[in-house]
């Protein structure tokens, strides 16, 4: 798919990778839309980039994901990109001598990053389904659109702490090829990116201890990821119409350990 001229519907594109894709988008000559829990931040990003749009929605709401994306399409027109990046994370022992993981946060983890990210690609791919093919660059294939979820290295690696967190990546590793299989009819592509390291305000949280002990483990580069090489590999998925039904790490080369 050539990317210019196109809609992108980026959550959580206020902060960390999915601004980091905005830019790279924008720059590309995509317009975008930004849902995202925080307004106020998105909003600004909105003015950095010069256009698009900010809309205040939490993924994980299905009547509230069906109202803005409905916003996009009357505003600015439908997307055929959709990268879900809003997520959050928490670092909880299953248990400890404190007591049980608490449920109700094992729930909202898996609410938000894995229900969030099904909720925008379900109500994202139907308005897709009414579009016409894309007829552009010599694009004979029939394509519609492309669904870019976002997963984590923990979904496969499994650090202490980040069962609720590797449950809903895993959960969104998982559903990348029956979704695949579920919208190639329509000529729409699913894909996943699963990051390793990416400095972020969500990273930010992350114990400096343990960043200490982390950031020397990946192979090369020795350093965070940022998040404009993250919108490079969304561009790039855009681009590139044999990637479908697949999980691309990136990572450095990192394998976490304990
Ligand atoms: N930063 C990393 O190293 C890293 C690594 C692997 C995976 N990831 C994943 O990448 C995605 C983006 O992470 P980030 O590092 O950019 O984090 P971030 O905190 O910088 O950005 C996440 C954005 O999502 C928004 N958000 C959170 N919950 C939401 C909800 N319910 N509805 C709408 N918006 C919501 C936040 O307001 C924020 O703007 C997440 O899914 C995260 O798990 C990040």
């Amino acid at each position: 798919m050539k990317v210019l001229g196109q809609i992108a519907l980026i959550t959580g594109g206020a902060s960390g990778l999915g601004a980091g894709a905005a830019r790279i988008l924008t720059k590309a000559g995509v317009t975008c839309a930004l849902l995202d829990r925080n307004l106020s931040l998105a909003e600004e990003l909105v003015k950095e980039l010069g256009g698009g749009m900010a809309i205040e929605c939490d993924v994980s709401d299905g009547p509230g994901v069906e109202a803005a994306i409905a916003e996009v399409t009357k505003t600015l027109g439908a997307p055929r990109i959709v990268l879900n990046a809003a997520g959050i994370d928490i670092a909880v022992r299953t248990a400890s001598p404190k007591g049980p993981h608490s449920l109700e946060e094992f729930q909202r983890v898996i609410n938000v990053n894995l229900t969030g990210t099904f909720n925008v690609a379900r109500v994202a791919a139907y308005g897709m389904i009414g579009l016409d093919v894309l007829s552009d660059n010599g694009n004979e294939d029939g394509e519609r659109g492309v669904v870019i979820n976002i997963a984590s290295v923990v979904a496969q690696d499994g650090p202490v702490g980040q069962a609720a967190y590797a449950a809903s990546k895993a959960g969104v590793q998982g559903m990348t090829l029956p979704m695949a299989r579920d919208l190639a009819p329509y000529g729409i592509r699913v894909m996943t990116i699963a990051p390793g390291m990416f400095e972020t305000p969500l990273a930010a949280g992350i114990p400096q201890k343990w960043i200490d002990s982390i950031i020397p483990t990946v192979p090369f580069p020795k350093r965070w990821g940022n998040p404009l090489e993250f919108g490079a590999l969304v561009q790039h998925i855009c681009e590139n119409s044999m990637l479908n039904g697949e999980m691309i790490r990136i990572d450095g080369a990192i394998r976490m350990g304990l």
